[in-house]
């Protein structure tokens, strides 16, 4: 193999067509990245993969369903060479190296006239890296760019987050922040957050996060205890005109996800209309992953094919309630509850008024994925008692339906 050092390159591949010899695993790593860049992708191969053989039903490629042969790179501007067939790969390798088309070889790569870097995609930026002869090198410095990226350690804010040079009004992003685990919020909400000049953050979330915050980060605490604010709505919907006004870059980190009892739009409504631009980052809902890491499905082949997701801030019947609780009561799939403790007696004795068993399991999951995590399982005609007896408190999630029964030993 040449020792010179290859020669980067960004091939621009929209409506040019690339050819693909081969449809196994080397094939079905490649093609998302050229589909993606555009490419006009035709597959020679007599079989292929599931996955590959989805994206030729699904029309994001044609497929010649035969082996290679001579001819077959007539027009292409780069082909992948990965069949399994070593003299077939020789033969591409030299059609490719008679028509100069640039060809990548799966099985030789001192026969290649190109090789596939170490790729990775964040924030906007397109990681490449070749190391020539030690591709878990290449993954490995790509990786940790990639994470760098991630996680805004790297490569400044190009995220849009910051305000355009010249732009006197910052940016604000509802950031959804998962039920609680640091390690729960997305990738780039994570991003968001180290881009930031101001946190405004709830009680809920991941507040471990918090602590990584670099020092000039300002944080503005807009704890929410249950059934009391300790910030009042318009205070928090101000403060974040303000910062954005002043050209800040500015988070509003919220539990779980921004639009799930979370006043997401609220607060995304009033930004929009000051004049300030903001991003909705969703997050993984408490809803779902408090019952998921306690190790209850919220649906289950065969047991639960439908799950409910009702706020029970408001006691049944309570004014202002819009939950029909006959109707939910009638519905035998999985029911969770939120901000539900306070009210679990009135709940539980409609729910079973209405024609609930009240035999039905019920779990209780406090300060899901967090270290104070605790589970506790009843039924429903007894979760209220529990509740009492067990000093639950919120933040909890309920759990109602045969799921609860699932992960049990
Ligand atoms: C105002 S709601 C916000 C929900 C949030 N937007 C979400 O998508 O998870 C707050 C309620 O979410 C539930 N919750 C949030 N985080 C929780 C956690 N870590 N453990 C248990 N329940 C949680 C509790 O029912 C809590 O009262």
């Amino acid at each position: 193999m040449s020792r010179d050092p290859a020669y980067p390159v960004g091939l621009r591949l929209t409506g040019r067509r690339v050819v693909v010899l081969g449809g196994g695993t080397v094939a079905q790593r490649r093609l998302p990245a050229l589909l993606a860049a555009g490419a006009e992708v035709t597959l020679v191969a007599p079989a292929a993969t599931p996955s590959v053989e989805a994206m030729a039903t699904a029309g994001e490629l044609a497929w010649e369903r035969r082996g290679y042969r001579a001819g077959d790179l007539a027009e292409a501007w780069y082909v992948l060479i990965a069949t399994d067939d070593p003299a077939a790969n020789a033969a591409a390798s030299n059609e490719a190296e008679a028509r100069r088309v640039w060809a990548v070889r799966s099985d030789d790569a001192a026969a290649a006239t190109a090789w596939t870097p170490a790729t990775g995609r964040s924030a906007g930026v397109t990681v490449a890296v070749l190391t020539g002869h030690d591709p878990r090198r290449s993954a490995g410095v790509r990786d940790a760019v990639v994470a760098g990226l991630r996680d805004g350690t790297l490569g400044g804010s190009p995220s849009g987050h910051r305000p355009a040079a010249g732009s006197r009004t910052g940016t604000v992003a509802l950031v959804g922040g998962g039920p609680g685990d640091p390690d729960l919020i997305t990738v780039r909400g994570r991003r968001l957050l180290a881009e930031a000049d101001v946190v405004v953050a709830d009680r809920l979330g991941p507040r471990e996060l918090l602590d990584e915050l670099a020092p000039h980060v300002e944080v503005i605490d807009a704890a929410k205890i249950p059934y009391g604010r300790a910030m009042a709505q318009e205070r928090i919907n101000a403060a974040l005109v303000e910062h954005a006004r002043a050209g800040r870059a500015v988070v509003r980190l919220k539990g779980g996800d921004p639009f799930v009892f979370g006043r997401g739009m609220e607060e995304a409504r009033q930004l929009a209309d000051a004049g300030v631009p903001v991003t909705v980052v969703p997050g993984i809902t408490s809803a779902v992953s408090v019952p998921g890491a306690a190790g209850i499905p919220v649906t289950h082949r065969g047991v639960a094919h439908e799950f409910t997701v009702v706020s029970g801030h408001l006691a049944p019947g309570a004014d202002g309630s819009l939950v029909d609780w006959e109707a939910v009561a009638r519905l035998g799939g999985t029911l969770v509850l939120l901000m539900a403790v306070e009210h679990v007696e009135a709940i539980a004795h409609t729910l079973i008024g209405y024609g609930r068993a009240p035999g039905t399991p019920v779990s209780v999951v406090q300060e899901g994925t967090t270290a104070g995590e605790r589970r506790v399982d009843t039924t429903l005609d007894s979760v209220a008692e529990v509740v009492r007896t067990e000093a639950l408190r919120p933040p909890a999630v309920i759990v109602v339906g045969e799921v609860v029964t699932l992960g049990r030993g």
